[in-house]
């Protein structure tokens, strides 16, 4: 079974004549995205990866990850934002609620650092690996962020100290650009072995390269059926009639739904593991959509937690909300609501119930209730939640994406608003080269 989207709930939202006449927009768009012919068209190269990859390097990944899983106890992935969210996302989504204590694969503990300049959580981190064999993956497009590389000297410092320099660069794998940036140079110099992010496939569209991929492959996730649901997805989703293609329905949809005034799309879940494929998602629609003073502003909730705290809000707080909710069919475990002599706790009625059950109920409730409220539904039905799943569903938001962008007429592909930030702390921090700026800066403060 595959993935399947349910718009089912929409009719007092979108009138069927709506897609129709988005219709002709979307054959736009997708033409722009297959023949390559739109703004950001270097970085089309997610549409045919899960096809067009490198085998060599696939293989070398798949080696990597098995050296890994022999030597060490604890892994440790450096990378923000694209070189992140995506890894964290796929390992989140299919292992155990706790894979780092109890991770029935018996694989190394995977943790993620250079995602923030905190001091607290670098040195928390510092201690969690005390004194155990740990390896590195350090993942940077670019080469020069500044919060992977800060957190990259000082695990190089923990390895060399540990194990010496020469045998230091032998547990340090570095994930970067074919030819350019700091994290080239360095890992040339050393000998670091390199993996690439393909100068065509943007941060965020990075997962299932070898930024996500190496990751993915150390956590004892299978990779070959992660490749093979994108590869069946991008299949599923070729053609550009809205009716066929789930996906761009999908994109049409929720670029309907944002033109009448639902500017704020939340992705929902009600499995705690899908947690971080918002956070992915987030990235991947905020930055590709937000821009020329525009753009669905994407946000996520974690069910049932969030129906006690924002659940208000959407049900009856101001009505710019839409929601996509992603559900999975069947849990990797259900759990049977045992039963009781008495009735203390007024559960009897649920005895012999599983909590899929009761989960499956919640859902149906809640997206019934928000529905009467005013607030637009949509629904991804995930049979599973195994890697051919997982990978099935990135790529239909991917190229969902995509297209959603173009139909809302920006660049889908490039991210100019995050360097601003970038400018003034490099400037603050007194970066050579942004002397000036630190000047203006240092007085408006
Ligand atoms: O999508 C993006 O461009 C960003 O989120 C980047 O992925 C992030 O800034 C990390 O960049 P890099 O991989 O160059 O360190």
């Amino acid at each position: 079974a595959h993935i399947k989207f349910d718009s089912s709930k929409l009719t007092a939202f979108v009138n069927d004549h709506e897609l129709a006449e988005i219709q002709p927009m979307v054959q736009a768009a997708d033409q722009e995205l297959r023949q390559k012919t739109g703004a950001g068209h270097d970085f089309l190269g997610f549409v045919d990866l899960p096809v067009n990859y490198d085998q060599a390097e696939f293989a070398r990944i798949k080696q990597a990850a098995a050296k890994i899983q022999q030597d060490s106890a604890v892994f440790v992935c450096i990378g923000i934002g694209g070189s992140y969210l995506g890894a964290r996302a796929a390992i989140d989504f299919l292992s155990s609620s706790f894979y780092n204590i109890h991770n029935e694969r018996q694989v190394p503990e995977v943790y993620f650092c250079g995602n923030s300049i905190s001091p607290n959580y670098l040195a928390d981190l510092l201690a969690v690996i005390g004194e155990r064999d740990f390896s590195i993956n350090i993942i940077s497009k670019s080469g020069t962020t500044t919060e992977p590389s800060i957190a990259f000297r000082v695990l190089k410092a923990k390895l060399v100290e540990k194990y010496g320099a020469e045998a230091a660069k032998k547990r340090i794998y570095a994930t970067t650009d074919r030819a350019k940036g700091a994290l080239k140079s360095e890992a040339d110099a050393e000998g670091y072995e390199e993996f690439v992010v393909p100068d065509d496939i943007g941060g965020r569209f990075s997962v299932l390269s070898a930024v996500g991929l190496l990751p993915i492959a150390v956590a004892g996730i299978d990779v070959d059926q992660l490749m093979q649901g994108a590869a069946d997805a991008r299949s599923a989703y070729a053609q550009a009639d809205v009716q066929q293609n789930d996906a761009y329905r999908y994109a049409a949809l929720r670029n309907i739904l944002y033109r009448k005034g639902y500017t704020i799309e939340l992705l929902e879940n009600y499995e705690p593991n899908l947690q971080y494929f918002g956070e992915w998602w987030k990235q991947l629609a905020g930055e590709s959509e937000g821009k020329d003073q525009k753009g669905i502003f994407p946000a996520s909730a974690n069910f049932s937690t969030d129906l006690h705290s924002l659940g208000q809000y959407i049900q009856e707080g101001r009505r710019m909300l839409m929601e996509t909710v992603l559900m999975i069919d069947q849990p990797r475990h259900d759990v049977e609501i045992p039963q009781e002599a008495d009735n203390l706790d007024g559960l009897q009625y649920l005895e012999g119930k599983t909590m899929d059950y009761v989960n499956k109920r919640a859902y149906e409730g809640v997206v019934l209730a928000h529905t009467d409220g005013g607030v637009p539904v949509m629904s991804l039905h995930l049979p599973q939640q195994d890697a051919y799943t997982l990978g099935y569903t990135i790529y239909f938001f991917e190229i969902a994406i995509g297209v959603s962008g173009y139909l809302n007429g920006v660049n889908p592909f490039n991210q100019p608003g995050v360097e601003a930030y970038k400018k003034n702390m490099f400037a603050l921090l007194g970066k050579p080269g942004f002397e000036k700026l630190g000047q203006e800066l240092n007085q408006r403060l």
